[in-house]
């Protein structure tokens, strides 16, 4: 089965979560993706893409894009990579919400990791995160995820200078483990 089949039910909609649900990216959703991507509280934070590298994520085999719904509502995008790399560890490469602070966060990391592992079946998700981005990395670590140490470089700056970059990662069994998940998730 390609990974692609393998990921939506009939209706492309995702297992409801309250209030907020996953599901396939549409090339109606980009419009929306590219205004949050370019947001200048969220730009800093995450790389930025072109239209077409984004349709290209659409279609291949190898990217998962996904958005986020309130209520019908598109708050918020996810990309995950490496769909068809051995060892079924997919990267969380991109997450980015429109509506911040607003208590969505947790419940996205949770819908993006049921995603990766339910449906996908991957045994481990990573990530990287700035170290200044504080308030991923907290979302991160409290969702399950533990510190892998640093990338060795760090993110190199256009001026040439560095910021460090965080490794962070959960397995599925962490994910599925009672005390792998956030209190608030678990009720
Ligand atoms: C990261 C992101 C998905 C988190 O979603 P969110 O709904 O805004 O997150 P929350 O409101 O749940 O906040 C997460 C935590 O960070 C804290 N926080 C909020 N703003 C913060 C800040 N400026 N600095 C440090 N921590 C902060 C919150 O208090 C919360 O911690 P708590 O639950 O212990 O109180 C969202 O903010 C976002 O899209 N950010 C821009 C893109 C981005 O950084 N993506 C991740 C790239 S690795």
């Amino acid at each position: 089965m390609k990974l692609k089949e393998k990921r939506a039910g009939p209706s492309g909609k995702l297992g409801p979560v309250p209030q907020l649900e996953l599901r396939e990216t549409v090339e109606q959703d980009l419009a929306f993706v590219l205004a949050t991507e370019a947001d200048p509280d969220v730009a800093p934070w995450i790389g930025c893409w072109t239209r077409e590298r984004h349709l290209e994520a659409i279609s291949t085999e190898n990217e998962a894009h996904l958005v986020f719904c309130e209520r019908e509502q598109t708050v918020g995008f996810l990309l995950l990579a490496g769909l068809a790399a051995p060892g079924h560890t997919i990267e969380l490469r991109r997450i980015a919400l429109s509506r911040r602070g607003a208590g969505l966060g947790a419940r996205s990391i949770e819908l993006a990791l049921g995603y990766a592992f339910r449906v996908l079946g991957a045994r481990r998700v990573w990530l990287d995160v700035l170290e200044t981005n504080g308030r991923a990395w907290r979302l991160y670590r409290r969702s399950g995820f533990s510190d892998d140490g640093f990338a060795p470089n760090g993110h190199l700056l256009s001026d040439g200078s560095s910021v460090p970059l965080r490794l962070m990662s959960i397995t599925a069994s962490a994910f599925a483990a009672p005390s792998g998940r956030p209190a608030r998730l678990s009720s």
